[in-house]
């Protein structure tokens, strides 16, 4: 494990971490290739089932990135995803998976220094827990299959 180089998806609302992104972007700030950013019109279309699916489709970690508490521009998008989370946290302590795998943080546009920590921070988080069990399964059920 001691190259192993996490995949990690963000999940970033396009009104602020999005937003944060770019600004960290042009502040010229690095933050690791290892996230890999999807960006959603809210947070709160950030269904259970796609963090679950991204888990599935191989990667090692998954954040959601949404507004402040009270900046949401559809009120309450960042309060249901924030809610999503927790579920799938439970869901994957339910089945044996670190739950620190999956995470909700909050933003505003202008805050690019905290996204590319943010960034940094769960890397190497990720980067301690190893692959994701869910990858191995996969692998697993592949070379039986062949
Ligand atoms: Fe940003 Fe809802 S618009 S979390």
């Amino acid at each position: 494990m001691g190259n192993f180089e996490p995949v990690i998806v963000a999940f970033c609302c396009h009104y602020c971490a999005y937003t944060a992104a770019d600004m960290a972007g042009s502040m010229r700030l690095s933050y690791p290739s290892n996230v890999k950013i999807l960006r959603v019109p809210c947070t709160g279309k950030v269904d259970i089932k796609h963090i679950l699916q991204a888990f599935q489709n191989g990667v090692d970690g998954v954040y959601v990135a949404g507004c402040l508490e009270g900046d949401c521009h559809f009120k309450s998008g960042n309060k249901k995803a924030a809610l999503r989370v927790e579920r799938v946290k439970m869901l994957l302590d339910e089945i044996g998976i670190e739950k620190e795998r999956v995470e909700m943080v909050t933003m505003s546009a202008g805050m690019g220094e905290y996204f590319a920590q943010t960034a940094i921070n769960i890397t190497e988080k990720i980067r301690k827990l190893g692959p994701s069990p869910v990858k191995n399964v996969w692998k697993d059920q592949l070379r039986s299959a062949s």
